[in-house]
C-alpha cells in the first residue's frame, strides 16, 4: 500500500509530529510512503488564467510541476493532507497546490483512481480553527472522487516548540492509534458511497448540456455519458 503525505508545512512543529504519529501506525506492514513538503515542493500561485479548466491542464503556465504531484497523488492508496492552522484557514502553501487542482473535481474532469483512494486530514491550531481547516481539506478530498475521508485535528494551546512537550500528548497517542485503525479498515474495505455517486450522477446531467467542451469530452471519451463509472 502506498501512503502520500502532503504536508502543508515544511516546519517541524507540531503537524509534523502529528502526522509521524499516524505514519508509525503504519510501519511495518509492507507499506511505501512518499511526501510532498510545501511550499519546497510546489511554489506557484495559480495565476487565475483558466486554462487547466477551459483548455486542459496541460495549458497551465506551471503544468511541469503540478503534473509531477498528481502522479504522486495518484499513485497513493491513501493520501495524508496536513496542515497547520493559519488565520483559521490552511496554510497559503498548500491553498496553492489545491488551487492548480479544481480542474480535476467532480465538477470537471476527475480522475478514475481518486474513487479508490482514502483520505486522512490532519490539522493543528493554538486556539481554533480545526473545524473549518478540516472542513475546507475534506471538501477538496471530497471533489477529486476520494470517497472516504478521515480527519485528526488537535488545538494545543501553545505555539511553537512540540506537542511532545505537552501534558496531553498520551491522549493525543491514543486518539491518533484509535483514527488510524479506523482508516485501515476504511482501506481494506474501499466503498464508494452515497454522496460520491450522487454528485457524480449529477454533474453527469449537467455535462450532458455541459457549457465546458474541454470537460465534456472528457466525459465523453470514458463512457461515463453512456452509463460507464468509474468505481
Ligand atoms: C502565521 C500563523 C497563523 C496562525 N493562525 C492561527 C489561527 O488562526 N488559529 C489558531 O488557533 N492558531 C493559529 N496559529 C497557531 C498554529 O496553528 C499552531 O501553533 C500550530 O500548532 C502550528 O503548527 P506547526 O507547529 O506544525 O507549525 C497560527 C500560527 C502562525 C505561525
Amino acid at each position: 500500500m502506498k501512503v502520500l503525505t502532503i504536508m502543508g508545512t515544511a516546519h517541524k512543529g507540531n503537524t509534523r509530529a502529528v502526522v509521524d504519529l499516524f505514519l508509525k501506525e503504519f510501519e511495518g506492514e509492507k507499506n511505501e510512503f512518499d511526501e510532498i513538503i510545501l511550499p519546497n515542493d510546489f511554489q506557484n500561485f495559480c495565476h487565475g488564467c483558466a486554462n487547466c479548466i477551459l483548455k486542459g491542464e496541460d495549458k497551465c503556465p506551471h503544468y511541469n510541476d503540478v503534473s509531477k504531484i498528481v502522479t504522486k497523488i495518484e499513485k497513493a492508496d491513501l493520501i495524508i493532507m496536513a496542515s497547520p492552522v493559519f488565520v483559521g484557514s490552511c496554510t497559503s502553501g498548500l491553498k496553492a497546490l489545491l488551487d492548480h487542482l479544481a480542474y480535476m473535481w467532480l465538477v470537471h474532469r476527475p480522475k478514475e483512481s481518486m474513487f479508490n483512494k482514502v483520505g486522512l486530514i490532519i490539522t493543528s491550531a493554538g486556539g481554533s480553527g480545526v473545524k473549518q481547516t478540516v472542513k475546507l481539506l475534506k471538501t477538496n478530498l471530497f471533489y477529486w472522487g476520494v470517497p472516504t475521508v478521515y480527519n485528526y485535528g488537535v488545538t494545543t494551546m501553545k505555539m511553537g516548540g512540540n506537542y511532545c512537550d505537552y501534558k496531553n500528548k498520551d491522549k493525543i497517542k491514543n486518539q491518533v492509534s484509535k483514527q488510524a485503525k479506523k482508516v485501515k479498515k476504511a482501506l481494506s474495505k474501499r466503498k464508494v458511497g452515497f454522496k460520491t455517486k450522487f454528485f457524480f450522477k449529477l454533474f453527469g446531467m449537467t455535462q450532458k448540456n455541459g457549457w465546458n467542451k474541454v470537460d465534456v469530452e472528457y466525459w465523453k471519451e470514458k463512457g461515463w455519458l453512456d452509463g460507464k463509472k468509474p468505481y
